[in-house]
């Protein structure tokens, strides 16, 4: 099967998908076939990703306005659209990261508002869409955590804390999923978002330095020389939603130009 087909007749629910990596995960599902539906709480922004598909995955898109931290409405709207849609295989557990920061900075809600935004409505998601998968015999679970799980990030204390969690509890999910359903993690390393630049221009005024400046620094740490374009992250995502992807399970792979040190 060629590649620009092997998600035909997949639905493919990604989150987070208005902006940066979750939107270049949505274009490259599109364009291998997969029927999108695009998250997050922007109505206006998902409008703009779903002009912009291309692909067979193009014909019938549609988009979701939810916010993730709020689970109850998220929960009946996931109903609605599987009543309307029907069940979705691919589901793609992405959104904003944690505000950054010292670790002992932080207080206890921002540990809190983080672990609902990122574990426990990637749960219920997945909870919520396991079924559909297990019928098709056909299900694929995609999350977009950070380097971090490997190596924690000075200034992300709270983010670091998290993307722990979230990879410990994606790995105990890939142990309980059935035959044909998998889960992965995907650990971007510095990519061109609207998070990086804000975080860039952080860094900055913490370190009177310029954007630019903080970019290069980061750069510089990088063996390919540059930062990732959101596309690159979305072609790793989309192999992992493919059926070429189906004997990898559990894993956690990194996306970063080679920036981590460990094997
Ligand atoms: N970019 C990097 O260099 C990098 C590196 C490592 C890890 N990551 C992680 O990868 C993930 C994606 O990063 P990104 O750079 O693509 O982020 P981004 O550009 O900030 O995009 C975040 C997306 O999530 C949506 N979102 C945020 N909060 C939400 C909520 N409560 N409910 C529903 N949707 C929500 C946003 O849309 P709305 O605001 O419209 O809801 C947007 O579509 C983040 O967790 C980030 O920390 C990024």
């Amino acid at each position: 099967m060629s590649q620009d087909k092997d998600l035909d007749r997949r639905h493919a629910l990604v989150c987070g998908a208005s902006a940066g990596i979750g939107r270049a995960a949505a274009l490259a599902l599109a364009s291998r076939g997969a029927r999108v539906t695009v998250l997050a709480r922007t109505q206006s922004a998902l409008e703009a990703v779903i002009a912009q598909l291309e692909g067979a995955g193009a014909r019938s898109p549609a988009l979701l306005v939810a916010d993730l931290d709020d689970r109850s409405a998220l929960a009946s709207k996931l109903d609605e659209l599987i009543a309307w849609r029907g069940p979705v295989h691919i589901l793609v557990n992405n959104a904003g990261g944690p505000s950054p920061g010292a670790v002992l900075e932080a207080d206890e809600e921002a540990f809190l508002q983080a672990f609902g935004r990122h574990v426990l409505a990637s749960h219920l998601l997945v909870r919520r869409l396991l079924h559909g998968m297990k019928e098709a015999g056909y299900g694929r679970i995609v999350n977009i955590v950070s380097t971090s799980v490997r190596e924690p990030i000075p200034g992300l204390g709270v983010s670091n804390t998290i993307r722990g969690a979230m990879a410990s509890w994606a790995k105990s999910v890939s142990r309980e999923l059935p035959p044909g359903v998998t889960i992965n993690n995907v650990l971007p390393g510095y990519t061109d978002t609207e998070r990086l630049q804000a975080l860039a221009a952080r860094v900055g005024q913490e370190s009177d330095r310029d954007r630019q400046a903080v970019i290069e620094g980061w750069i510089a740490a990088i063996p390919e020389g540059r930062i990732a374009e959101p596309r690159e992250l979305g072609e790793v995502i989309a192999f992992l939603a493919s059926p070429a992807a189906s004997y990898v399970r559990g894993t956690s792979i990194p996306v970063d130009g080679g920036r981590m040190h460990g094997i």
